[in-house]
């Protein structure tokens, strides 16, 4: 497996874990984090033998925004020709079910990595906000638009024009976060729920994980006929024989991924 010199990358059965590791920086998201955590998720999400991927942080920090020294000297032609941040988008492409698992600050950059993941676990050490307009910045890897369709209006206005933060229990009632676990389980917690989906069929997880994406890029007709298209080629799926074979035959079923 590459080696990677700010993130590190662990693979358990069919899942695998990406692990943020800029301790000293509180895991800011240089463009090193980013060229490395999307390598590494686009080759993990290529892995016939993975079904699902963690993304991490450390106790104190997921990661407290992108790196705010990096960014300092940069002039716009610099960040308008190098497309600063556009490389993130390609975890956006990503196939395969994502967990963010967050302790402690997701702030920034770190709140909009955890928003890219399909299923947001927090610690209940977790804090998020999207605090760019202190530094006289916008959010710039999603924030505004992730956030505003996780919570509604009325919080990421809040959020984003104060730049206050909230605490794991605010994300949950607002319905940023998927649970909250203690501190001391997360990643237990974590790889276990990336062990359950890794474990069910992998194209179907793969097809529900589009399904439910589809319905923010469309119309809700749209959405429930690209939803219905999808379902009827799952029977085109060896899985779907042996799930609903399984169940017939009241034993747990064995599936081939295909
Ligand atoms: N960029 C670069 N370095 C950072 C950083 C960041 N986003 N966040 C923390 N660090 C560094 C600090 O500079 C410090 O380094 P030194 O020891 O060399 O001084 C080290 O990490 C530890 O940080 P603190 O001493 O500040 O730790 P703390 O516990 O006192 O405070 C914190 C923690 C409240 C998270 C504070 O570090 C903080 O406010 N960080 C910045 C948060 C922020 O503004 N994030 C948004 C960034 S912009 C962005 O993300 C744009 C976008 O949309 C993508």
């Amino acid at each position: 497996m590459t080696e990677y010199e700010t993130i590190l990358v662990e693979r358990h059965d069919r899942t695998a874990l990406i692990t943020l590791n800029r301790p000293k920086a509180l895991n800011a998201l240089d463009l090193t984090v980013m060229a490395e955590v999307v390598d590494a998720a686009t080759t993990l999400d290529r892995d016939p033998d993975v079904g699902a991927l963690v993304i991490t942080g450390s106790a104190k920090a997921f990661a407290a925004g992108a790196d705010i020294k990096e960014m300092r000297p940069n002039g716009y032609m610099d960040v308008y020709l190098s497309d600063w941040f556009s490389a993130w988008d390609r975890l956006g492409d990503v196939r395969k079910p994502t967990i963010a698992a967050v302790s402690g600050y997701a702030l920034g950059g770190g709140c909009e990595l955890a928003m890219m993941c399909d299923i947001l676990l927090a610690a209940d050490t977790a804090v998020f906000g999207q605090p760019e307009i202190k530094l006289g910045v916008i959010p710039g890897i999603g924030g505004s638009q992730r956030l505003t369709r996780a919570i509604g209006k009325a919080k990421a206005m809040d959020l984003c024009l104060t730049g206050r933060t909230m605490d794991a229990d605010e994300a949950e009632r607002a319905g940023l976060v998927s649970r909250i676990v203690p501190a001391a389980d997360l990643l237990t917690e974590a790889l276990s729920t990336a062990a359950t989906i890794a474990g069910m069929s992998t194209p179907i997880a793969m097809m529900a994980k589009e399904s439910v994406n589809r319905a923010f890029e469309t119309t809700l007709a749209e959405g429930v006929r690209f939803e219905r298209r999808l379902f009827h080629a799952t029977f085109a799926t060896a899985d779907q024989k042996e799930g609903m074979a399984a169940f017939t035959e009241k034993r747990t079923p064995s599936f081939t991924h295909r």
